[in-house]
């Protein structure tokens, strides 16, 4: 994983080919997991057919690093349209006449070998593109991106399990306080020294903000099954108009992917169907069913810039740190990212990943839910391209913070935003709740 310092070329050139390598034998196992018919076939609307992800991996790669920067010329014009996520909807996508599988493999096979010819002989320096490796960050970025939408849609996939991985930690250290403080004062949010940080992320700018609470950890499961048991989704006083019209219009009575059994209720995780452990942060919720669970608490979900700051700032330095626990690169005791576990830890856990306010898992397990709209920062400046974050500014869509287990380590920051629409329930996607500090009065 990349450091903020500046790194010999050497160095950097080998830390780059390791995460080119490490994203794409991620890939391989997502898309060597199923035959080549469950490879074509369309697990969902909402989804991509794999063979078209794993073309699209190889097609954004040679545009940016081959033509790019290497100012190679295409090597098969004619399908770049196919592979244009702007051009075909997700819902279109399997009657493009799309590479076959093994077509698709020997594309991107063909791609990446270039990739490392350019990389062992590219200075890393000289241009914005090149600098500290940039756009070959942001391809492996781009890579691991798609492999977690990838096991998303193996989550969606009917038919029996292929995937299998070790059990998360356990959570350790005894009960925790429910919430945390986070006192009033300026914080820096968003960075310019993140050298593989997308424009989305930057500028740094300072943030005043008023005290908070924050949910020490994400929201559980158990904790949802009294909103459950409340009756929370039949009461419209928790949702907003447009939650409350969703909710009843695709009928929604508990997070995707659960089913009552009786008298308890059960999920399919990755093809096995088992109950729903409580002490697990809950998973496959909307933006508009975290929001109504919030409100049923008394509580409000925490904005982009409360979260970013329990997670960064470090109030003895003043200064934000690139995650909770510090400076350095994410390891197995920071945090569950990686896909290294199918499954969020139970609430509690990673005690070496907690930031300086005492919230834990902040980063991985699930991507949390945030009240903010997304948005640029104030002196945002879109690059490389329009088409990564700008377009997608405006109220439509809701930032998410800090990854889940399905994001890698290289994608995977304090500063990262990711967004989606508020109706989204296939994402790994749960959420912490926040309420204001107001000032005690007496004793
Ligand atoms: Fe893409």
């Amino acid at each position: 994983m990349l450091n903020a310092d500046r790194t010999d070329p050497a160095v950097l050139r080998e830390q780059i080919a390791t995460e080119l390598l490490a994203a794409r034998e991620r890939t391989a196992l997502l898309t060597g997991a199923v035959d080549d018919a469950e490879l074509v076939a369309q697990h969902s609307p909402l989804m991509s057919p794999l063979v078209w992800d794993l073309a699209h991996i190889g097609n954004q790669e040679e545009l940016w690093l081959l033509r790019n920067v290497g100012g190679r010329d295409p090597m098969h014009p004619e399908i770049d349209p196919l592979y244009d996520a702007f051009e075909h909807p997700r819902a279109e996508r399997p009657r493009l006449p799309l590479l076959p599988p093994a077509e698709a493999r020997a594309y991107a096979h063909e791609v990446r070998g270039r990739v490392l010819d350019l990389l062992a002989a590219s200075p890393l320096e000289g241009a914005p593109l090149l600098d500290a490796g940039f756009a070959f960050g942001m391809i492996v970025q781009h890579e691991q991106q798609h492999d977690e939408t990838m096991l998303a849609t193996h989550q969606l996939r009917s038919g029996p399990a292929v995937l299998d991985a070790p059990p998360p930690p356990a959570a350790t250290g005894g009960p925790l306080p429910v919430e945390v403080l986070v006192p009033a004062g300026p914080f820096t949010m968003g960075t310019d020294t993140e050298p593989w940080a997308l424009d989305n992320e930057r500028p740094a700018h300072r943030v005043e903000l008023p005290a908070f609470w924050l949910d020490t950890a994400p929201v559980s499961n158990g904790s949802y099954l009294r909103f459950l048991a409340d009756g929370g989704y039949d009461d419209p006083r928790w949702w907003t108009p447009a939650g409350w019209a969703h909710r009843m219009s695709a009928g929604l009575e508990a997070p995707l992917f659960w089913q009552r059994d009786g008298g308890q209720w059960l999920r399919r995780r990755f093809g096995r169907v088992e109950p729903v452990p409580e002490d697990e942060p809950v998973l496959h919720v909307s933006w508009y069913e975290a929001d109504a669970y919030a409100r049923w608490a008394g509580r409000r979900l925490p904005t982009e810039a409360e979260w970013e700051k329990a997670a960064r700032h470090d109030p003895v330095s003043g200064r934000s740190r690139r995650f909770p626990w510090g400076d350095a690169a994410p390891g197995p005791e920071h945090a569950n990212l990686g896909q290294r576990h199918l499954r969020p830890a139970p609430v509690g856990a990673y005690p070496e990943g907690e930031s300086p306010y005492g919230a834990r898992q902040l980063i991985g397990d699930v991507w949390e839910w945030t009240s903010s709209d997304f948005t640029g920062y104030p002196g945002f400046t879109a690059w490389p391209y329009r088409e990564y974050s700008e377009v997608f500014f405006g109220p439509e869509y809701k930032v998410l913070r800090g990854g889940s287990f399905a994001v890698a380590p290289v994608a995977c920051r304090g500063t990262f935003r990711n967004w989606d629409y508020p109706v989204r329930r296939q994402i790994f996607a749960g959420f912490r709740t926040a309420r204001d500090a107001e000032p005690r009065t007496g004793g």
